[in-house]
């Protein structure tokens, strides 16, 4: 079993935030859990994190997230070489070779550095190199090899001549080296570089001086790699990171029209034959049955959906559970505590909180559900308000089994409709209703028979306006 050594104290200047950069999210989570995860999946039994930058906020998320991660602080954020430094006290008893990794490298994955530390195991290197090549290497160290191709340092961006800089192969800061070379070493590491940092890479010839086993494996591909120094990096390692999400959707049966234009977290799961359309993006726990359509543009934050849902287009969906066949949108809003049973619907402009809504029912158009127990087979006419909040308190509205709501109603909560119960449309219901009664608040209809035609006649005539000026006019 290997030690692995994550440094993760840098600033991420450029990143230009008070967040530490290692715990910017990356599809969702820190980017440092995306580090630590793999060196454990990759069976590192003893990891080690050196902080330094917004120190509280990373010791707040370790112990919540990663109690078993040992930590060291970086006093002073002078280079890689004290980073590792900084957690010499954690190495010194430790026998055999360490992997040391970036905090700011969350798409490495567990195999890559698996077959990382094979081949290292089995070379007898003492000091091994990830490297890869890259189309556009920028600002990473590049690998410098002699005439014969033999591994023979590591040059930073910075420090590199122009033909330096010409080279494809680069660092991608993920070493294996033997604790006690590596402790002796670092003694001897200087400043003197264009960054005035102490750099871990200058341990490379330390080693070749003393005729010890070097090498760079150049094993790893050009995502895999990729380094977070900018906000625009970040936003490049997010696009990866979902795209694998996307790919190992599909490997395990969902469909997507267009997977390059999804944005699907992590720790989401969703069932075989689902299919998601662009703009998606589901997020946090968010848990999707079998056979669900997710149409365009649709967010889901932390809620489950049974199997044969539909959400249709422009639906947010946030702290909800949706049984089964449960139909959604275009352009509803469920909010947190949000529970519609199976074969509920839900239509276009309607929002629901702390809403239960029985088997069956339905809320076709334009209605708000707040702190409501609908029962089954309960339709919602367009317009249903819960008045539910008096400037003061939240209170309950229940609709029993079987309820007909008229269109434009307010059922003012505290309330209770019996089951059964017919709300006429425009009703404002303010107390209790028994089972099966019929419920009407309406001033009682007036017609007066041409009315209407005699008044604009007499406007007509005030206004002095003729039959034929009234039709330009309305014309115009
Ligand atoms: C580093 C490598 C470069 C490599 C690249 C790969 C060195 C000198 N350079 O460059 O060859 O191509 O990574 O991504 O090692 N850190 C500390 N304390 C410090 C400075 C840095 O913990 O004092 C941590 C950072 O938080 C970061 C990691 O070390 O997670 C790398 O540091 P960074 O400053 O990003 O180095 P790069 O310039 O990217
Ligand atoms: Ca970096």
């Amino acid at each position: 079993m290997t030690a692995s050594l994550i440094l993760a104290a840098g600033k991420g200047t450029r990143m230009k935030s008070d967040v530490p950069k290692v715990l910017h999210p990356v599809a969702g989570r820190p980017m440092i859990s995306w580090v630590l995860d793999a060196a454990a999946r990759a069976g590192s039994d003893d990891r080690i994190l050196v902080y330094g930058h917004g120190a509280d906020q990373v010791i707040d998320y370790l112990g919540e997230s990663h109690p078993d991660v040992r930590t060291a602080l970086q006093q002073r954020l002078d280079g890689t070489a004290s980073a590792v430094m900084a957690a010499r006290a954690l190495l010194e008893s430790r026998q055999g070779d360490v992997l040391i990794l970036c905090g700011d490298t969350p798409l490495l994955d567990a195999d890559l550095l698996r077959s990382f530390m094979d081949a290292h195991c089995q070379s007898q290197a003492t000091l091994s190199v990830l490297s890869a090549h890259l189309d556009d290497p920028a600002a990473y160290g590049r690998v410098l090899r002699d005439e014969r191709g033999r591994f023979c340092g590591i040059v930073e961006a910075r420090d590199a001549s122009a033909e330096q800089l010409a080279i494809g192969e680069i660092n991608a800061g993920v070493y294996l080296v033997d604790c006690q070379f590596l402790l002796q070493a670092l003694d001897q590491v200087d400043n003197r570089n264009a960054q005035g940092e102490y750099y871990l890479t200058d341990i490379v010839p330390m080693a070749l001086e003393r005729g010890l086993g070097v090498q760079a494996l150049d094993m790893a591909d050009a995502d895999s790699i990729l380094g977070v120094n900018s906000r625009a990096d970040l936003a490049r390692v997010s696009r990866v990171a979902y795209q694998r999400t996307a790919r190992r959707l599909m490997d395990a049966g969902v469909s997507f029209i267009d997977p390059q234009n999804v944005y699907i977290e992590a720790d989401v799961q969703v069932g075989a034959d689902s299919l998601i359309y662009p703009g998606v993006c589901l997020e946090g726990s968010t848990r999707i049955g079998r056979n669900c359509l997710i149409r365009s543009n649709c967010t889901v934050v932390d809620s489950e959906l049974g199997d044969d849902c539909e959400l249709r287009d422009g639906s947010f969906v946030q702290g909800a559970r949706l049984e089964n066949r449960v139909s959604v949108g275009p352009w509803a809003h469920l909010r947190r505590g949000t529970l519609l049973e199976d074969d509920v619907k839900i239509g276009n402009f309607v929002e629901t909180k702390k809403a239960r809504v029985g088997k069956g029912s339905k809320a076709s158009h334009l209605s708000y559900l707040g702190d409501a127990e609908l029962g089954t087979g309960v339709n919602i006419g367009c317009g249903t308000i819960t008045c539910n909040y008096d400037g003061f308190g939240k209170h309950r509205t229940i609709i029993e089994d079987d309820v007909f709501v008229g269109s434009d109603t307010q059922l003012v909560a505290p309330v209770r409709l019996g089951a059964g119960t017919m709300v006429a449309a425009g009703t404002t219901v303010t107390r209790d209703v028994p089972a099966n009664a019929l419920v009407i608040s309406r001033v009682e209809q007036k017609t007066v028979d041409n009315w209407a035609q005699r008044f604009r006649q007499r406007k007509r005539k005030e206004m002095n306006i003729d039959e034929q000026s009234r039709t330009d006019s309305a014309s115009d």
